[in-house]
Order: C-alpha cells, then structure tokens, then sequence
C-alpha cells in the first residue's frame, strides 16, 4: 500500500507545473511515511488534499498568463498625461475665456448646465463656501471648482481626462486650456482677457487653496 500511495504522489507531483514546490512537498510527505511520522492512516483522503493544496499552489504561481502585448510607446503616451499641482505635465497650447464659452455650450452645457450652475449634474461655478468652510456641517453648499477646488492646474487634468462624460479624452489641449480659462473666469478666479497655457495656468491662486494642508 505504502509503495503505491508513493507512486501516486509522485505522478500527481510531476504533472504539476510548480515542480520544485510541490515535489518538496511530496518528499516530505514520503519521508513522514516512510519514518511512521504521521499518526493518523495516510490513505486517499491525504492524497484527495494533498492534490487540491497542490494545485492551489500552482494556480498561485501560474508563472505565465500569456495574455496581453506589451504596449508601444504611444500607447503609453496616451494615458501617461497626468497634470501635477505645480504645472508639470502640462502641453504645450493654449485658451481664452471666449474660446471656452464656445467649447461648453457645444459640449458640457447639456450635463453643467448655463454657466456651470445649473446641472443636472456637477454644479462647477459658485463661491460660497459658507461662514468658515461649512461643508462638513451644512448639506446645502455646493463643492465647486471656485469654493473648494485648490489647484487650478487639477482642473485642467480632470477634463483632459474624464470630460466631456461620454467621450473622455477627445479634447486637444488648446480646447481644455480654453474651457479652464472659461470654467476659472465664471468663477471670478481670472479677468475676462486671461489666456491660459502650461505658464499662467500654474500660477492661478484658487480661493480654496489654504484651506488644504497636511496634518501636523
Ligand atoms: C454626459 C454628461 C456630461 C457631459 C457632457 C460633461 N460632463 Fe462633466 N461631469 C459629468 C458628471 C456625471 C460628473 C461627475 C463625475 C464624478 O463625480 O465622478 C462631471 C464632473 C465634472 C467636473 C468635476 C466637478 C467637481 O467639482 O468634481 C468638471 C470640472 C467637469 N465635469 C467639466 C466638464 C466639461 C468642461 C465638460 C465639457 C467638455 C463636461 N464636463 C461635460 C457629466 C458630464
């Protein structure tokens, strides 16, 4: 009996793809065996487990999935555009308020509504932020870029990335820069004539800025 348990172990160990580990552990189980280590009776229900827990194991380390290529650069550079606080990653280009006013009513004003105040979805103008930054306390103030937003930069990376809803990442960056110019202006945060590029953009001062800080 002992010789075919041992057999047994053996080929389940060999047909198995993780063949150093398994085949340890079948050598330990061998040896256990053989010295009479085992108190109980080691019969087709150690084996029955012995196989499932092997094959746990390789289906843990399936070393390969052959699924996928990896990407080409442009691939990468597609999604790798991200827009830090400071203005990094910016592109080149730029908007004004005009130009923006055009883009959103063609795009966004059916999600935003008029002016970015009216939805039905993301209220994104308004600057009342209560007596002392009340959003936590009172449930009727709305988060909008202008009260609550403090990088005017995060403004540009968001709508290059997820807007307009149904078609993310169709803008050219001239477009984004101009509705940032736009969305910015109807917030009262830049004058009429501002022209928004990877230089001016950074060195807008949201309202809300100073209202985020790292904790002590
Ligand atoms: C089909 C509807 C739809 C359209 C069109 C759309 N948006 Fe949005 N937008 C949304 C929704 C929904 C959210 C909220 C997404 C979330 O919170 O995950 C949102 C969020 C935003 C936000 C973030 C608001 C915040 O305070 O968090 C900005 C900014 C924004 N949209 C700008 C735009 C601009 C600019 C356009 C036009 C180019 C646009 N959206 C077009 C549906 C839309």
């Amino acid at each position: 009996m002992n010789t075919l348990r041992i057999f047994l172990l053996l080929i389940t160990c060999c047909k198995l793809k993780s063949r150093n580990v398994i085949c340890a552990k079948a050598g330990i189980s061998i040896m256990l065996q053989i010295f009479g280590r085992f108190p109980v009776k080691l019969g087709m229900t150690h084996l029955f487990i012995f196989i499932i827990y092997s094959t746990n194991i390789s289906a843990q380390n399936p070393g390969k999935f052959n699924l996928g290529s990896a990407p080409t650069p442009e691939e990468i550079a597609a999604w790798d555009k991200d827009v830090k606080p400071n203005g990094d990653g910016l592109p080149p280009g730029e908007g004004s308020v005009l130009k923006g006013l055009e883009i959103y009513n063609l795009k966004c004003i059916g999600c935003h509504g008029y002016e970015g105040q009216y939805g039905p979805y993301d209220q994104l103008v308004g600057r009342d932020s209560g007596k002392d930054f009340d959003f936590g306390i009172d449930r009727n103030l709305k988060r909008t870029v202008g009260n609550y937003w403090p990088y005017a930069t995060t403004l540009f990376d968001y709508i290059q990335r997820a807007m307009p809803q149904l078609e993310p990442g169709s803008l050219n960056p001239d477009e984004v820069y101009s509705l940032v110019a736009y969305i910015l202006n109807l917030n009262k945060v830049v004058p009429n004539d501002a022209v928004m590029n990877a230089t001016t953009l950074p060195t807008v001062e949201m309202p809300a800025k100073k209202k985020f800080f790292m904790n002590e």
